[in-house]
Parts: C-alpha cells; structure tokens; sequence
C-alpha cells in the first residue's frame, strides 16, 4: 500500500511517529512536509496530499493537524477524496467499512501517540464492505454547488 502523508507545525510530532510506524511495518510512505515545528499553513499541506489522492497516485493519505478540523475541510474539496476526520477508533472503523475513507485525518493537539497508532492500524487494516454503501458514495457524483 502507497501512502502519502502530511501535517502542520501542530501536529509534526505525531506524523513523525505515524510515518515510522508505517515504514517499520513496511508500507511505502511518501511525506510531503511540514519538516519541522516551524509555522506552516495547514491548507498548503493539505491540497499536497489531497491532490495525490484525487489523482490516483497514492492508494491512501494521512493528514494531521492540531485539530485535524482544517485539514479535513481543505480535503474534503477535492474530487475523489473522502477525508474522514477521526479522533477515535470507532469513527476511524467506521469510516473504512462505510465510507470508503481514502483520506485519515487526525488531531495532534486532540490525541495523543497511543490512540494515534491504534487509530491509523484499524483505518489502515479496515476494509471498505461495499453493497449499499457503494450505491450511496456512487450518489457523491450527484454532488453539485449545493443546489438540489
Ligand atoms: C494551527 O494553530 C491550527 O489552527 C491548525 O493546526 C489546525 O488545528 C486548524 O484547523
């Protein structure tokens, strides 16, 4: 599995120990940045790993934040992307069998490296289940500007 992984100032010290944990489990990670605690715009970041998902380079993205509230609202905007905001375990679960999430993002200010690491190895081992969640992701195409 290709990953491609990205993060704020905020949230540098956990995509850290997420990306090693991924390595170490032997998935291919491509990082996109922040490098260091240095101020960063998390939208800058974000459309990095959105667009990579969008386009079909990377099988899945991991975004973190400080919340992870700005990266999943810059994500989600892209075409393709179905970025699921998830500080818990249930959520992240949830997020793979239902929603086909392609786009984990997570909170470094909200959670700390444990949960973190639980959180990423259940989205990442989760499968999507398919069946009438596929009809209802196939209505996103319906998607427009808001209009009904
Ligand atoms: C940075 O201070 C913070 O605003 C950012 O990491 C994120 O939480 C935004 O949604």
């Amino acid at each position: 599995m290709k990953v491609v992984i990205g993060c704020d100032h905020a949230a540098y010290r956990l995509k850290q120990t997420i990306k090693k944990h991924l390595i170490d489990k032997g998935l291919e990670v491509q990082d996109v940045g922040a490098f260091s605690e240095s101020s960063v715009d998390y939208p800058d970041i974000g459309m990095k790993v959105a667009s990579k998902i969008s386009n079909g380079f990377y099988d899945r993205g991991i975004l973190l934040c400080g919340t992870g509230l700005g990266m999943s609202m810059v994500a989600n905007r892209f075409v393709n992307v179905r970025a699921a905001l998830c500080n818990d375990l249930f959520s992240a679960v949830m997020s793979r069998r239902h929603n086909d999430s392609n786009i984990l993002v997570l909170g470094g200010r909200v959670i700390g490296d444990a949960l973190g690491l639980e959180i990423v190895d259940a989205w990442i081992e989760t499968p999507f289940e398919a069946g009438r969640h596929q009809r209802r992701l196939d209505q996103f195409d319906k998607l427009g500007n808001g209009d009904s």
